[in-house]
This record gives C-alpha cells, structure tokens and sequence, in this order.
C-alpha cells in the first residue's frame, strides 16, 4: 500500500524535498539503491548456431559482436528469471519484498498474455498487493521503466520501485532464419528505485523517451494478438515468429540513441566530458561503437557484454549495470547514461548520477 495520501498533504514541509533539476516538476529524487541481474545456464554458441543455418562464427562475430547467449530452461518462464534477479537486487538494496510498493516489469516475452508477469512475479516474491504491471515497449521497455517509477517517486506517490527488464525472446525466434536467430538471448535485470535522502547527490537527472509508430513494420512479431490469433495458418506462415530488416533497424537506432542521448546530457546540464559511463542497449556492437563514436564517447567509457548475452531486449541494460555496478567499475557520484532502442519503434536515454 502506497502512503501517498500523506506523503502528498506533508511533502512540502518534509525535509526530504528536494529542488527538481530537470525537466517537470518533482518534490523528490530518485536514486538506484539496488541492482541484480540472472542469465540462465544454458548457452546457445556461434558454433552451435553453425549447425543449424548458414552463417558462420567469423560472420556473427564480425558484424554483432556475439559470440553466445544465455538460454532459459525447458519449463522456466519469464517471472521464474526475474525473481533471481530482483531478488538479488532487494538484497544489494538491503531491502524485503514488503519493502516495495510498485513492481513494473518490461517485457515483450511475459509468461502469458495475462495475468501479467509483473503479478506473477509479486507473488512469487512474496511482496504486499501493491501496483503491478507490465510495460511493452520492446528493447526500450527498461529505460521506459524507469522514467514511469522516477515519476511515481518525484511526485511522492511511491518509496521503493521495482523495476525489472526480463525477457525469453529464444522461443519467439525462428532457428531457419539466420538474420534473426542469431542474436537473441533471454535473461533478466532489475533495479531498486528509491526516495533519495535529502543531500545525496546520486539520482535520475534527465530523461527523453521518443516513440514512432509509423516505423513499426522495422521489427515485429505478427501473430499472438487480437489482429492474428493464433490458428493453423500462423503456424504455416511462421507468423509466430521475430520479423526485422535488420540494416534499417540499425540507421534508426543510432540516430534516435545519439538524439535521445544528446538531449537528456543537455536536460541533465552535463558536458560530454562528464559522462563516466554509456550503456547502450546490447544489439550490435556497431551500433553501440557508432552510438559512443557520434556522441563524442571513448570505447572505454562504454559498458559492453553482448558478446556474452546476445540483444536480451528489456534486459539488455539491467544486466549490464548490474554487471558494471558489481565489478566495481560504476562507482557512487559517477554520471551514467542509459540509452536503448526497440520495435515501436521506440527509443530512449536517461541520464543518471549513480
Ligand atoms: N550469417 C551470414 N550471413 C548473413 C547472416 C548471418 N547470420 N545474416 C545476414 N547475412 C548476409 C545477408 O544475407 C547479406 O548477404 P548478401 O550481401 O548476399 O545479400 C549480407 O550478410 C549482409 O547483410 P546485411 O543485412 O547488410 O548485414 P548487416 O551488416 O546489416 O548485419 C544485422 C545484419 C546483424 C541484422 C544488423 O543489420 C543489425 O544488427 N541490425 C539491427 C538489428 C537489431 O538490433 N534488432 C533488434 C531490434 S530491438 C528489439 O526491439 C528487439
């Protein structure tokens, strides 16, 4: 149960208010207070994917960066990966599940159209009865997250944010379809997004999502829906599975990621120079290295782990942060930029002092 009733009559006069720095109007900040991340054991290699298209390792290698990824097991769904890592994530906050009063879980591959994966997880977790959805917004489904739960915290109406980006995209990929089949992988990530207490300098700093529907036939997956239930013919016709056109996916990627980026940094009030770190989504390692290469971005300032997880979707950037927050490479006070594209098409970069 959120406490927003109070938290809306007294937040003025609370001492945790803090003056809003970017765009829109907030009595609080959020911070990261957590993360965890779970990529299941089973791996799908280049050498594996040899056998059954045509492509090569030095192809897949060469032009994506990937040399394998991540496959969930016979049986396991969607939510099962997702509480591996928000429960790792509750743990790094030093939180319990009753501590959480929202749960938003990104994803395109839920465990069934309904109820959401966002309920399944709540239950599994063992968390109170509180808000829980989904959010579809494809590869930028966690970016797209977390700015819905830094509102819910800027305004108050929320404390403690689950935010999980969890995806299975293996079963919705056809294995006969080599511009395809490569480059999935499932796993999941998550976040903790808290209250910051007054006087902590790490927070959501600025955020640009952007959405444009008229690019949607770029990536998609026809059947499953109220347009094309399933039947006999969406089996024939393969309708269950992933379609893209890969290389115009890829010009719309970079330059929507370099505008987003450009203008959260400008939000944000930063130069440059002040990022410590850019995570890109993990599609292609071109198109991460174009992305850091148009922004003005040294290569190693880029968080980069496609070459062992594959585009895992909503999971991409969760899992990376969580990684580069673990080894130590993101430390507390540094400026992290997250940014990521997806069907939709959508897009989307927030900046963040972690
Ligand atoms: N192995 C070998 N050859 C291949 C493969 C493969 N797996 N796939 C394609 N090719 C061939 C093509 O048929 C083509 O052959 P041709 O020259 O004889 O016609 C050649 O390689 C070059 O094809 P391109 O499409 O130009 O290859 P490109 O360098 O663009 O790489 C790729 C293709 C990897 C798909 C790239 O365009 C890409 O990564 N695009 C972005 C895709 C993406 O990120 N999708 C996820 C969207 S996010 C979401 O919401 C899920």
């Amino acid at each position: 149960m959120t406490d927003h009733n109070t938290e809306r009559t007294h937040g003025a006069a609370e001492p945790g208010r803090i003056p809003d720095s970017g765009k829109g109007v907030g009595l609080y900040k959020s911070r990261i207070i957590g993360t965890g991340s779970h990529l299941p054991e089973k791996l799908l290699t280049n050498a594996d994917l040899e056998k059954m298209v045509d492509t090569s390792d030095a192809w897949i290698t060469e032009r994506t960066g990937i040399r394998y990824r991540h496959l969930a097991a016979e049986g396991q769904a969607t939510s099962d990966l997702a509480f591996v890592a928000a429960t790792r994530a509750l743990e790094a906050a030093g939180l319990e599940a009753a501590d959480l009063d929202m749960i938003l879980f990104c994803t395109v591959t839920p465990d069934q159209p309904m109820p959401s994966a966002a309920c399944m997880l709540q239950k599994k977790l063992g968390a109170r009865q509180v808000m829980s959805f989904d959010l579809s917004a494809a590869c930028s489904g966690f970016v797209y997250g977390l700015t819905v739960a830094n509102q819910f915290i800027r305004t108050g109406m929320s404390k403690n944010i689950l935010v999980v980006g969890a995806e299975i995209l293996h079963r919705l990929v056809n294995y006969k379809d080599r511009e395809t089949c490569i480059l999935f992988g499932d796993g999941a990530g998550a976040v903790i997004l808290s209250r910051a207490e007054p006087g902590q300098s790490s927070g959501i700093l600025a955020e640009h999502m952007f959405a444009d529907g008229n690019l949607g036939d770029l990536i998609m997956l026809p059947a499953g829906g109220s347009a094309i239930p399933f039947s006999q013919r969406v089996l024939d016709e393969n309708l269950q599975y992933v379609r893209m056109k890969g290389r115009e996916i890829f010009k719309n990627a970079v330059r929507t990621m370099v505008q987003g980026c450009q203008d959260a940094i400008g939000t944000a009030g930063l130069d440059i120079g002040e990022i410590d770190w850019l995570i890109p989504h993990q599609a292609n390692i071109r198109i991460l290295e174009a992305v850091a290469k148009y922004l003005g971005i040294p290569n190693e300032k880029v968080v980069v782990n496609i070459g062992d997880t594959g585009n895992t979707s909503a999971a991409t950037l969760p899992i990376a942060l969580d990684e580069a927050v673990r080894d130590g490479r993101i430390r507390r006070g540094q400026n992290v930029l997250l940014t990521a594209f997806g069907a939709g098409l959508t897009s989307g970069s927030v900046m963040l002092r972690y």
